[in-house]
C-alpha cells in the first residue's frame, strides 16, 4: 500500500495534490512519501519482532539525505557500497555502528574510511579483500569485524541483470569453499569473523529462492561453529520485490519473509540483518512529468514526455515496467487506445512504454510513472545534458524540496577548459 491516490479526481501525494508541486517545481520532478517510506520499514522491522535483527537499508536503492535521515530515525541500520555511501550515511547522521559495507570491490582508502569513522562490519566477498583488509585494520592498529558472502548457487527467478547468487556472477565466495575460506579468516589478526552475508539478487518475487538460500546459510551455520568459529551474525541481504503492475499478482509480504526467515534459522540464536532497498523506497515515490507533445506515427502514436531514459533507465536497461497514471483522474469507462510513451533523448531506447492503452491526453497534461521512488533518481545521469530532476519529499499536508534542480550554469561550469586550448 501507498499514499499516492486519487481525491476529488485528482492524484495526490499523501494530502498534497501532485499538480500543485508541479506548479511549483516544475516537471519532470521526483516525488516521495514520509508515510509510506515509514510504513515499508516498520513492516520489515515487525516482520522480524521477536528476534534480535536489524533492518539495514539498502541506500543504494535512494540515497537521498532527508530519506537516510527519516530511516535513520526510525532506527534503521544503513547497507553502503561506496565511500560515497558511507560518507552520505554519516552525514545522515547514521552512527558507524549500524553501517554495514558490502560490494565486491572496496578499496584501501574506503576500507580506512569506515574503520576510523566506524562500522559493524564488512561483508567481505573473496580473498583478495580479506588479505587487503586485514593489511588495512593493522596499520591502523584496528581489528576489522567481517562476514563473507557467500555465493549460494541458487536461481533467484529474476532478470538477469539483477541475479546476484548464481555460481556465475561475481559475487561472493563459492559456498562450497567457505569453511576454507573462514579457517584462513581465522587466521587473520586484523580480521573478527562475526557472521556469514548472502544476498541473491533483487526484485524477487517468491519466498522460494529466499529459503533455499537461508536452508544452505543455516547448514553452513552449523559446519562453521562446529569448527570452531563464533558465529553470532547473520546478513540475509535484501531483494524481496514489489508490484510494479496494478494488474499482476503482488510479491510475497514482508511477514511472510519474516515468518520464512524465522523458520529457517530462527533456532540458531544468530542476530539477523536484512538489506531491504526497493520494497522500502519502490512504491513510496513517483516521477512526475509533462505531455510535451502527441505525435502520429506510422501505425502508431507517440506520447513524448519532458522525462526521459536518464531521468529513469529501468524501462531502457531492463525492460522494466512502470505504471503511468494521468494526474486527473480519467473519468470511469473513457475508452483507452495505445500509444508508445517516449522521452526526448536522442535514441530509440528512450521509450518508457509500448503500445501502454492510455486515456486520452493532451500537451500540457501531467502523469505520473508509479513504483519510482527505488533506483530511479539515484541511477539518473545528465545524459543530452538534461538537468538532474529535483526530488521532494511530502508529509501530510507539507512538502519540501530535498534535492534541487540545478541550473545550467551550475552544469556549464563543473567543466573546465584548459588554458591551453
Ligand atoms: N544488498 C545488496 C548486497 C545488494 O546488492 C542489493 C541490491 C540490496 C541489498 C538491495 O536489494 P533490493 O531490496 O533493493 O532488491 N538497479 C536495479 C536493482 C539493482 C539491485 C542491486 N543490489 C533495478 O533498478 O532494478
Amino acid at each position: 500500500m501507498d499514499h499516492f491516490l486519487y481525491r476529488g479526481g485528482r492524484l495526490y501525494a499523501e494530502d498534497v495534490p501532485l499538480a500543485e508541486i508541479a506548479a511549483e517545481v516544475g516537471t519532470p520532478f521526483y516525488c516521495y512519501s514520509v508515510a509510506t517510506l515509514t510504513r515499508h520499514f516498520r513492516l520489515f522491522d515487525e516482520a522480524l519482532a521477536g528476534t534480535d535483527h536489524l533492518v539495514c537499508y539498502a541506500m543504494k536503492a535512494n540515497s537521498n539525505l532527508a530519506v537516510l535521515k527519516l530511516m535513520g530515525d526510525l532506527g534503521a541500520g544503513v547497507d553502503v557500497v561506496s565511500g560515497g555511501e558511507y560518507r552520505k550515511a554519516r552525514a545522515a547522521g547514521i552512527p558507524g555502528e549500524r553501517i554495514v559495507f558490502s560490494g565486491v570491490g572496496k578499496t584501501r582508502e574506503e576500507m580506512h574510511l569506515a574503520l576510523t569513522g566506524g562500522i559493524r562490519q564488512f561483508n567481505v566477498e573473496s580473498e583478495p579483500e580479506m588479505a587487503a583488509l586485514n593489511e588495512v585494520a593493522l596499520s591502523l592498529g584496528a581489528v576489522a569485524p567481517i562476514t563473507v558472502r557467500v555465493n549460494p548457487d541458487v536461481d533467484a527467478q529474476t532478470h538477469e541483470k539483477i541475479a546476484t547468487g548464481k555460481s556465475e556472477n561475481k559475487f561472493g565466495i563459492p559456498i562450497a569453499r567457505a569453511r576454507e575460506v573462514y579457517a584462513h579468516a581465522a587466521t587473520l589478526p586484523g580480521l573478527k569473523v562475526v557472521g556469514i552475508d548472502v544476498h541473491i539478487g533483487s526484485q524477487l518475487t517468491s519466498l522460494e529462492p529466499f529459503e533455499l538460500a537461508y536452508q544452505k546459510v543455516a547448514e553452513l551455520t552449523r559446519t562453521l561453529r562446529a569448527d570452531g568459529h563464533d558465529i553470532v551474525r547473520l546478513d540475509l541481504g535484501g531483494g524481496l520485490g514489489i508490484p510494479y503492475h496494478r494488474s499482476n499478482l503482488a510479491p510475497p509480504l514482508p511477514v511472510e519473509y519474516g515468518e520464512m526467515v524465522k523458520r529457517t534459522l530462527g533456532d540458531l540464536g544468530c542476530e539477523i540483518e536484512i538489506e531491504p532497498g526497493r520494497l522500502i523506497a519502490g512504491n513510496a515515490g513517483v516521477l512526475v512529468a509533462r505531455v510535451i507533445y502527441m505525435k502520429e506515427g506510422e501505425g502508431r502514436d507517440f506520447l513524448i514526455l519532458d522525462a526521459a531514459m536518464n531521468d529513469l533507465v529501468r524501462p531502457a536497461m531492463y525492460g522494466a515496467h512502470h505504471d503511468i497514471d494521468p494526474l486527473a483522474e480519467p473519468a470511469p469507462g473513457v475508452e483507452r487506445a495505445p500509444v508508445d510513451i517516449v522521452g526526448p533523448v536522442c535514441e530509440s531506447g528512450d521509450t518508457f512504454a509500448k503500445q501502454r492503452m492510455m486515456p486520452p491526453l493532451a500537451p500540457g497534461d501531467l502523469v505520473a510513472f508509479r513504483s519510482a521512488g527505488a533506483y530511479g533518481a539515484v541511477m539518473a545521469s545528465e545524459y543530452n545534458t538534461r538537468a538532474l530532476v529535483p526530488e521532494v519529499l511530502v508529509s501530510g499536508d507539507h512538502f519540501a524540496v530535498i534535492r534541487a534542480r540545478p541550473s545550467f550554469d551550475e552544469i556549464i561550469n563543473r567543466d573546465t577548459i584548459p588554458v591551453w586550448l
